[in-house]
C-alpha cells in the first residue's frame, strides 16, 4: 500500500482555538477513510486546510510526494485533491450537464483566459469538458437528467451533482465532507451505493466525513477519530468500533444500529 496523502503533526489555532492539534494521518492509494468525531472536533477545519482554503499554523501536508501546504486550491486541485463542501451548491439555472462542465474548467490545461483568445484550442478543450461530463453522467446512470436545470433536481440528485462536479475535476483524491447531510436513512443507503460505485469505476481514494454511521461502516476501510482537534483512534473500522475512547466521545451517543 502507498500512502498519497500524509499530513503531518498539523496544528490549526483560531485566537486561543485549538482546532487542530498535532494531527497526523495518512490515506493510502484506493483507500476509503473515513474522519470521524463529534461536532467541532476539527473534521472541517482538516478538510480546509488539506484543500488550501486555510493555511495550518503549523504542520504540512504532502500529497504523492510533493510539499501542497499553504498552496492555493486551484493548485492543489490540480496536484489530484478536490474536496466538496458541507453544504452543496450548484448553479441553480444552469443544466447539469454545463454544472460538470464548470467543475472541469480547474483541469484546462492553459488557464481559463489564454483559452478565450484562442477559439480553436477553446472548442477542442470545451468539447473534451463535455465528453468528460457526458461521461461522468452516464457513470451515474442519470442521463435522462443532463439537460435539465440543477435547481429543479431533487435535493439527492443534487448531492450527486454536487459530486459529479467535483469529479470532474479528475481527483485522484476525493475529500466529501458530510455528502448524506440532510438526506433521509433511505438517500443516503443510495448515496452510498453511488459513492461506492463511482470510487470503484474511477479508481479513486476517498477521505469521507459523515456522522451517518451506516454509510461510514459500509463505505470505509478505515476509521480515524477525532476528539478536540487530536486523533484518538485509527483503525480498521470494526476495530476502532469497539475502542472504549471512540464509544465514549462519539459512536455511544448517536449510534442507531442494532447493536
Ligand atoms: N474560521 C474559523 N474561525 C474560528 N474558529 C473556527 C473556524 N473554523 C472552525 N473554527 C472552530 O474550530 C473548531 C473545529 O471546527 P470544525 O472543523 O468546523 O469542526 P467539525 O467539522 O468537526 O464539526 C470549532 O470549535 C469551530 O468553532
Ligand atoms: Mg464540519
Amino acid at each position: 500500500m502507498t500512502a498519497i496523502l500524509e499530513v503531518s503533526d498539523l496544528t490549526m489555532r483560531f485566537g486561543g482555538l485549538t482546532a487542530l492539534d498535532s494531527l497526523s494521518f495518512k490515506v493510502n492509494d484506493h483507500e476509503t477513510v473515513g474522519l470521524i468525531g463529534p461536532n467541532g472536533a476539527g473534521k472541517t477545519t482538516a478538510f480546509n486546510v488539506i484543500s488550501g482554503v486555510l493555511a495550518p499554523t503549523s504542520g504540512t501536508v504532502h500529497y504523492r510526494g510533493s510539499a501542497i501546504t499553504g498552496l492555493p486550491t486551484h493548485r492543489i486541485v490540480r496536484h489530484g485533491v478536490v474536496r466538496t463542501f458541507q453544504s452543496t451548491s450548484v448553479f441553480a439555472k444552469a443544466s447539469v450537464l454545463d454544472n460538470i462542465v464548470c467543475g472541469g474548467f480547474v483541469n484546462w490545461e492553459t488557464g481559463f483566459v489564454s483559452n478565450l483568445f484562442n477559439g480553436a484550442k477553446t472548442r477542442a478543450t470545451q468539447a473534451a469538458a463535455r465528453d468528460r461530463a457526458m461521461e461522468l453522467i452516464r457513470l451515474a446512470g442519470i442521463e435522462e437528467l443532463a439537460h435539465s436545470a440543477a435547481g429543479e433536481l431533487s435535493y439527492g440528485h443534487q448531492k450527486r451533482l454536487g459530486l459529479l462536479v467535483a469529479l470532474a475535476a479528475s481527483p485522484s483524491l476525493l475529500l466529501l465532507d458530510e455528502p448524506a447531510a440532510g438526506l433521509n436513512a433511505e438517500e443516503s443507503e443510495e448515496l452510498a451505493e453511488f459513492i461506492r460505485s463511482v470510487k470503484q469505476q474511477l479508481q479513486i481514494a476517498v477521505l469521507l466525513v459523515e456522522h451517518h454511521i451506516e454509510m461510514i461502516t459500509s463505505l470505509c476501510d478505515r476509521l480515524i477519530v477525532l476528539e478536540y482537534g487530536r486523533k484518538i483512534a485509527d483503525g480498521p473500522v470494526a476495530e476502532v468500533r469497539q475502542d472504549p475512547r471512540v464509544v465514549d466521545a462519539y459512536l455511544g451517543v448517536d449510534d442507531d444500529d442494532d447493536a
